[in-house]
């Protein structure tokens, strides 16, 4: 029989990229896409492969333990990849119930399936967990998150996240489910939700609209190209330590204002227009509630133990990615014509 594999989330930014990845690279592998389509997944970032053999989608929620259940029952699941969460602080801070309940619940009915579906064979098969950096909290100027570094999460979003990271652990050693988690830096690249940083900056420029910079713009995030993200993860699944956690990261600190004078010269490059004419949309608004200073990873025991190496520069990855934006701007507008507009006045008061 196939080998089936859940992703959850495959229709969201780094789910539909690793879901690419998985559905070209193993044909004797079932990938099966179990996403809610919330306004962040979004099926058209699947088009090319949707009709692939062994790709099927199943639109579903991981906060009703029927459907998960149901999933389990019915395939014969191998391994889990669990990108599936509300994904944006600012939201999360707005809105932390929504946080709590797909991101903690959703991740407990994951593991409740995963626990009785496997508990005759737990040997194999694999519960992957996809974290994020945040929940170590916020560095210094000095300074990485290794695989040591004591939680100590900020905003509603990090908060949930490493909620389910315990829970997940707490899995491991109570039941023996056998799992694997990730964490990783800020990822960037085609498909991502213009409500993060750059895709926003990106539309924005595009629009001429003015490119909000929370505070002075002096926190500082770790870089990674999404498909790099992918890779990583490709390569845990395959050859990760059953328990253990690996930090992903670019090794790739900016300044936020920085960063986003760097993407407004690609950018008037690329649109034609005079050096300086984007930098000019930069506006300095009120910081974030609790804005984390810096991010920085210590990827090292990914790269010495499974030989994981980004596999394109930053600035390689920028220019990729504004070039995916200006060719696909109709995704941009497809992608904002639904909520957005009111969640971006309320974000941004504009
Ligand atoms: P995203 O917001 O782009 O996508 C999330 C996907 O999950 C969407 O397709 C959405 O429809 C789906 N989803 C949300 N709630 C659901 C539910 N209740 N049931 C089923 N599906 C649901 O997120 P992303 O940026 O691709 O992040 C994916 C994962 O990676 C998340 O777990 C996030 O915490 C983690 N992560 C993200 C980053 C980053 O920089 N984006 C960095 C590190 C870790
Ligand atoms: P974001 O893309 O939301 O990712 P995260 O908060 O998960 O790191 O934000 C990246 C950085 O950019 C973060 O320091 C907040 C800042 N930021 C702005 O300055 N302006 C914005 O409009 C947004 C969305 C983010």
């Amino acid at each position: 029989m196939q080998k089936s594999i859940l992703i959850t989330g495959g229709a969201g930014f780094i789910g539909s990229h690793l879901v690419r990845l998985f559905v070209k690279k193993y044909p004797d592998y079932k990938i099966i896409n179990l996403d809610a389509l919330t306004y962040a997944g979004n099926l058209e970032n699947l088009k090319d492969i949707e009709n692939e053999h062994n790709y099927q989608f199943i639109k579903g929620d991981i906060t009703d333990p029927a459907t998960v259940g149901r999933i389990f029952a019915n395939h014969n699941i191998k391994g889990v990849i669990h990108l599936a969460a509300e994904s944006h602080v600012d939201r999360s801070i707005a809105n932390p119930l929504e946080f709590i309940n797909t991101n903690i619940i959703g991740t407990v009915n994951l593991l409740n399936a995963a626990r009785m579906q496997w508990k005759d064979d737990p040997k194999n098969h694999l519960f992957y967990h996809i974290s994020t950096d945040e929940v170590y909290g916020s560095l210094g100027n000095e300074g990485l998150f290794t695989e040591q570094t004591p939680y100590d999460p900020r905003s509603p979003y990090s908060a949930s996240k490493a909620a389910s990271d315990h829970l997940v652990r707490a899995y491991y050693h109570t039941y023996n489910l056998p799992v694997v988690i990730s964490n990783c830096s800020n990822n960037y690249g085609p498909n991502q939700f213009p409500e993060k940083l750059l895709p926003l900056a990106i539309n924005n420029i595009f629009n001429n609209r003015e490119i909000p910079i929370y505070g002075k713009g002096e926190n500082v995030r770790d870089w990674l190209y999404v498909e790099d993200h992918a890779a990583a993860i490709d390569l845990i699944f395959h050859k990760g330590t059953i328990g253990e956690t690996y930090n992903i990261g670019g090794l790739n600190e900016w300044k936020n204002i920085d960063l986003i004078k760097l993407l407004c010269s690609i950018a008037d490059k690329n649109l034609n227009r005079k050096e300086g004419a984007s930098e000019k949309l930069i506006t300095f608004v009120k910081d974030r509630a609790g804005h984390d200073k810096r991010y920085a990873i210590d990827a090292s025991k990914l790269i010495n133990e499974l030989g994981w190496e980004p596999s394109v520069t930053f600035e390689e990855g920028l220019q990729i990615t504004v070039e995916w934006y200006i060719k696909n701007y109709d995704w941009i507008k497809r992608v904002i014509s639904g909520e957005y507009e009111e969640y971006y006045n309320k974000q941004y008061g504009i």
